[in-house]
């Protein structure tokens, strides 16, 4: 299939489309900044990038797409930033859960949600039931989420499978933990991406990455676009992964 990369036209293999995308969304405060415009307008940007991201990855052909909403680590922002983002995941869940039928989208979140206020843990609730039998892709939301969180409420969960009986500690290999993490049902990511120059993990699906390739763009998440989306496809086809082999 021919897609634009922002440059020139280029053949995306369909038979080598990563099946799973994840994706550190970050640069909304510099987005904001340069505009002279509050933080909030800059997640409030974010969130519309998105919806333009969830489209690209619908008609490129992957199949799950997990994306950075909110760290363990941005409980440590302003309360004034915070409140704002947990305004936009109000707004944002609630359109959706209009929109989900057209959309035709499955979604849900990873992380611990329990740490959200009521309302929006309710809704996000509501929001992966009305979504259930979607199919075109699955949207994963990690919210409150932090890698080496996941791995702690992951083996507190297998110690409490050990200590009822049900299974043997000699009993833990990769599939158990893989079945006891967030991720339980979604396949590892081949491909992450993070926008803004940075390149760091920044404690994103550690467990879950050990084969993934990065791919890593200028652009602030806000002015990511399909075309950057398609490129970043486009680069990792163009790499010969070999997972320890020759
Ligand atoms: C990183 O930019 C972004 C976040 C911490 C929040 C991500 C939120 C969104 C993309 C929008 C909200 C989406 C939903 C689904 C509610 P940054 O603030 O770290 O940017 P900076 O490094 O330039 O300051």
């Amino acid at each position: 299939m021919f897609y634009f990369n922002g440059k020139e036209e280029v053949t995306l293999d369909s038979e080598n489309i990563p099946k799973h995308v994840a994706i550190i969304m970050d640069g909304n405060g510099r987005w904001a900044k340069k505009r002279f415009l509050p933080r909030k307008a800059g997640h409030k940007a974010g969130a519309d990038a998105l919806e333009g991201i969830i489209d690209a990855a619908k008609k490129i052909g992957i199949k799950h797409l997990t994306v950075y909403a909110f760290s363990t680590e941005n409980w440590k922002r302003s309360q004034e930033e915070i409140d704002g983002i947990m305004d936009l995941l109000r707004s944002y869940v609630k359109k959706y859960t209009e929109r989900a039928k057209k959309d035709n989208v499955k979604m849900d979140a990873i992380g611990d949600i329990t740490r959200l206020d009521y309302d929006i843990q309710e809704s996000i609730k509501n929001l992966e039931e009305v979504t259930k039998d979607k199919d075109a892709l699955n949207l994963h939301i990690a919210l409150n989420y932090g890698g080496r969180d996941e791995l702690r409420r992951c083996v507190k969960k297998i110690c409490k499978d050990v200590e009822k009986g049900k299974i043997s500690s000699d009993d833990i290999d990769e599939d158990i933990i893989s079945k006891n993490l967030d991720t339980a049902d979604i396949p590892d990511p081949e491909l992450i991406i993070r926008t803004s120059g940075e390149e760091r993990i920044s404690n994103f699906l550690l467990w879950q990455i050990a084969y993934s390739e990065f791919c890593f763009s200028d652009k602030l998440w806000p002015d990511f676009k399909e075309e950057d989306l398609v490129e970043a496809v486009y680069q990792y086809q163009n790499r010969n992964r070999r997972f320890g082999g020759r």
